[in-house]
């Protein structure tokens, strides 16, 4: 794989600023967007009012801890348009979240807010190896989600040229990295396994496709899925992170030159880390719930926002930038099974590493009696379909979750192909389960 280091040269000054400097800027930054807030959104006014708080009390960063949390609810109960802080005539775009598990969470933007977003993905695009002139590919859904049109902006900034794929249709995806030869891709880590499994059906060795960097998020994945991608593709597979309800894709990204956990944008959200049942901050280090105040936003500012997500927080490295490790999971994704907790992604890790496996998977939750059990279903990779050789990969997963991960799970090896695919953020658990 090629050198991509960025020259330095190229970086925004922020990005190697001092602490003192990035927390200056982080301090005058917050005052202002605690005071936007305040003045300009009914939503944060009643809660501030209710917890007996002004923003002039914030002298500090630390002080950002006396502010009450947005949660996922808040933005629900305000639906549609209860949380902006903008006139309705200054937002020029709005991105809604899937709603699965409820009404969408709907999200706003000033035409600063558009700038700021398409910068801050340059910046990681940048910080992933790409650079000015390059073809992107941008397999992440277009429309209401943000990665496609967050991608989009963001490489064209930087002054790529953008092939608007979107997701889906997954041979014309094969057949578009064939012929237009893109330098990147940005999709789902997910879908990005069943674009390889085209490649390889078409007979082309995806090694030698012009692919050099994959950016990757949306959804939790591995150290070894990474190693599995880079290995198939003879491409750096780099981490990318972001959320709808603080802008979309590039809150925080890695550095290719590293790859050891992701640069939060710090001059634009201001993280912390909480013990999601007492809400106490925790200092670096610590794993828990990231929760993120932004900094600049003017249509929809979130303050103290619950992500949900679970990492931890942890010095610069190649950027003076706080990083933060991969995401674990989500804590709605936790499966807590006979009193263990399991992410999907720690299964993920299991399946990866046996022989004779795909790496589809699914994990299907049913109950038989008053007991609760896992069925991971897998898929045997096609040179591996003999039965016997299939019984042995199934046992060797189920082996390998318990000794991990603590629990006895039924692995159901499926035949090539039948597992259901991606085609942006994988479904890894399906809950069958009585509702009680
Ligand atoms: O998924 C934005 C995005 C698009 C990020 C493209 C990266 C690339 P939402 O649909 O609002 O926005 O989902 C946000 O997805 O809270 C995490 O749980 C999860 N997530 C996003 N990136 C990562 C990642 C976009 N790199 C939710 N690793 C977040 C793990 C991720 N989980």
């Amino acid at each position: 794989m090629d050198d991509l280091t960025p020259s330095k040269s190229d970086l925004d000054a922020i990005e190697i600023a001092s602490r003192d400097e990035i927390e200056a800027l982080q301090l005058e930054r917050l005052k202002w967007s605690l005071g936007h807030a305040y003045e300009r959104s009914p939503f944060y006014r009643r809660r501030f009012d209710a917890e007996h708080v002004h923003p002039k009390d914030l002298t500090s960063l630390a002080d950002l801890a006396r502010f009450p949390f947005t949660t996922k609810q808040h933005m629900r109960e305000s639906y549609p348009f209860g949380m902006f802080a903008a006139p309705r005539e200054n937002l020029r775009r709005i991105h809604a979240s899937s709603g699965t598990t409820g009404r969408p969470t709907i999200v706003a933007y000033t035409q600063t807010d558009i700038d700021n977003w398409a910068d801050l993905m340059a910046r990681s695009i940048r910080a992933t190896g790409g650079r000015a002139g390059d073809i992107v590919h941008v397999a992440y859904g277009y429309g209401l989600f943000t990665g496609g049109l967050g991608a989009h902006y963001g490489a064209e900034r930087l002054g790529c040229t953008v092939v608007p794929v979107s997701g889906g249709l997954t041979e014309r995806q094969a057949t578009l990295i064939m012929d237009f030869k893109p330098r990147i891709i940005m999709v789902t880590p997910s879908y990005m396994l069943s674009i390889l499994d085209e490649l390889k059906r078409r007979g082309v060795d995806p090694r030698s496709c012009s692919l050099a960097l994959g950016i990757f998020g949306a959804e939790p994945w591995t150290e070894t899925m990474r190693g599995e991608i880079e290995q198939a593709f003879d491409m750096h597979a780099v981490d990318i992170y972001g959320l709808s309800e603080i802008m979309g894709p590039g809150v925080a990204c890695e550095c290719v030159e590293t790859k050891d956990g992701l640069h939060l944008w710090e001059d634009h959200f201001y993280p912390e880390i909480i013990d999601p049942e007492t809400g106490a901050v925790l200092p670096d280090g610590s794993l828990g719930e990231l929760v993120l105040t932004t900094l600049s936003k003017e249509g929809m500012p979130m303050i103290r926002y619950r992500t949900r997500d679970l990492t931890r927080l942890m010095p610069g490295s190649a950027r003076t930038m706080r990083r933060m490790e991969r995401i674990k999971g989500r804590s709605d994704d936790m499966i807590i099974l006979r009193g263990v907790n399991v992410f999907p992604t720690q299964i993920e890790e299991q399946v990866l590493k046996c022989r004779g496996l795909a790496p589809h998977f699914q994990i299907e939750l049913v109950r038989h009696g008053r007991l609760d059990t896992m069925i991971i279903n897998v898929e045997a990779e096609p040179d591996s379909a003999e039965p016997a050789v299939r019984r042995f990969s199934g046992h060797e997963l189920e082996h390998h979750i318990k000794s991990v991960c603590g629990v006895s799970t039924t692995v159901v090896v499926h035949d090539p192909g039948t597992v259901v695919r991606s085609e942006g953020k994988a479904k890894r658990v399906v809950d069958n389960r009585p509702k009680d």
